[in-house]
């Protein structure tokens, strides 16, 4: 991931995370829980959110426009949703034995996705994708699963295969892609196991079909590219999919851990009208709360409990089912994923504006409630097609629009990520403005580096 730095963008108070970061660097791998905010000297440390803004510990505020990776699809600290979370869980909150709030939130599940007719619960969309894929095995008698390059499924060794490298070079030749681990740690018989496919290119696809088919339990797909800008599917290419894998007997599992109840009540399989046999849930579903599921067509996941090994001492635990719950009966029952879109479209026209009248060429990728910005002319399609884009630039605005009060992630392939609280007070205007003077100063800054180089070539 980037490591961004605020070097050439106004000031912010740096004092106390950067102490805290000190102190953290000394009993924990790069100063935090995760290598995704592993950020050196420039990691963040948080205080406070409420609805669209955030607050880290030198006081400095920001539009949050990560939303934490996504799952804040209402807002921080969500009255509604925290009321209710904390009258629940004075019952208690883990029994390792079922109650009513788990039953509830699968009932709600299987109801906004219309089609998922037995799922359960699991902490993290990391456990969800691999019990999927478990399941798939066990249902299908084969071991292989076909995955996207630039796809990420969580920390699983299942699926951490040509993810998400610097180097598109790496992912080896377009015709035949290397199997890329993620770092050392995942063993090579594995790796084995992951065929990695080009995203929008059914050509290959059948291709790798006709080949391997035989062994080939289940294509996962998140049905856009929402670790790479959320790169989206060409017209027909899901539905040319689902063909596909019912004719090779294959398995096709949705992956939609971000795009669940936040494209459409129904997630992408509503959107593009298509249904898999599996699929993951997770951030949505809870407005930040651990709450994910896995779930899909009856017959398929009947391979539980008595076949396939699932399990989990916090799985269904009170505070994610209760957060499941309410956050799934507001998403069904006002109009809150309407206003998110609407919001994204605001925030976009706003964009669009400022960067049509310098004339740079560049398209929004993904969804409004969770976009893109790439700089190119050229319609992405498939993870390889970044490296074309001028995501330097991009890094440049996102560094500029963190110092001056807005929090996009600093690496050009996260999407931006819209809640229903940015509709709120004049949040669009401040995300427009502030996206405003950080593309000027970074074109300008462009400039001056351009000058300075002709400068330096004629002396
Ligand atoms: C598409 C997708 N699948 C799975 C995961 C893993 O989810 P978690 O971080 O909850 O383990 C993520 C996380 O960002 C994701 O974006």
């Amino acid at each position: 991931m980037t490591e961004p730095s605020t070097a050439s963008a106004p000031s912010l108070r740096r004092e106390r995370q950067l102490a805290m970061y000190r102190r953290a660097s000394q009993i924990m791998p790069g100063g935090t829980d995760s290598n995704f905010r592993a950020w050196g000297e420039s990691t963040i440390y948080v205080d406070r959110g409420a609805g669209g803004l955030v607050w880290d510990i030198d006081g400095n505020e920001y539009v949050d426009l990560r939303m934490g990776y996504g799952p804040v699809i209402l807002g921080h600290a969500d009255p509604r949703v925290d009321d209710y979370v904390n009258e629940r869980m004075r019952r208690g909150v883990s029994f390792s034995l079922t109650s009513e709030d788990e039953v509830r939130a699968i009932e709600l599940l299987c109801e906004l996705t219309g089609w998922v007719e037995m799922a359960r619960m699991t902490v993290s969309g990391t456990e969800a994708t691999m019990h999927a894929i478990r399941v798939a095995r066990a249902y299908t008698g084969r071991n292989k699963i076909v995955k996207f390059e630039g796809q990420y499924h969580g920390v699983h060794d299942y699926a951490l295969i040509s993810v998400l490298p610097n180097d598109v070079a790496e992912l080896g030749d377009p015709d035949n892609p290397v199997r890329l681990a993620w770092g050392r740690g995942i063993p090579a018989a594995v790796a084995e196991t992951v065929i990695p496919a080009r995203y929008n290119n059914l050509d290959v696809l059948r291709r790798l079909f006709e080949r391997e088919g035989h062994d080939i339990a289940a294509i996962i797909v998140e049905p856009v590219l929402g670790n790479a800008q959320g790169i989206m599917p060409q017209p027909g290419f899901h539905a040319a999919m689902r063909e596909l894998t019912r004719e090779f007997g294959i398995l096709l599992i949705f992956d939609e851990v971000k795009t669940g109840f936040r494209f459409a009540r129904g997630g992408a399989a509503e959107y593009f009208g298509v249904t898999p046999d599996l699929a993951t849930y997770a951030k949505a579903m809870g407005n930040g709360y651990p709450a994910a599921a896995f779930g899909g067509r009856r017959e398929v996941m009947s391979v539980l409990p008595s076949q396939v090994s699932h399990g989990g001492t916090y799985a269904g635990n009170r505070v994610a089912a209760a957060a499941a719950v309410k956050t799934l009966e507001i998403l069904r029952d006002t109009p809150a994923l309407e206003t998110i879109r609407r919001t994204g479209e605001a925030i976009q026209a706003g964009i669009r504006e400022v960067i049509e009248a310098k004339g740079v060429p560049f398209i929004f990728t993904g969804h409004p409630s969770m976009f893109g910005i790439m700089f190119t002319d050229r319609v992405p399609t498939e993870y390889r097609d970044w490296a074309n884009t001028d995501h330097e630039l991009y890094d440049m605005i996102a560094v500029g629009m963190h110092a001056r009060g807005a929090m996009p992630e600093p690496d050009s392939r996260e999407p931006w990520f819209i809640c229903e609280a940015h509709s709120q007070g004049d949040i669009v205007d401040r995300v427009v403005s502030i996206f405003r003077d950080s593309f000027h100063a970074a074109l300008e800054a462009r400039a001056r580096s351009g000058a300075e180089g002709a400068a330096t070539a004629a002396s």
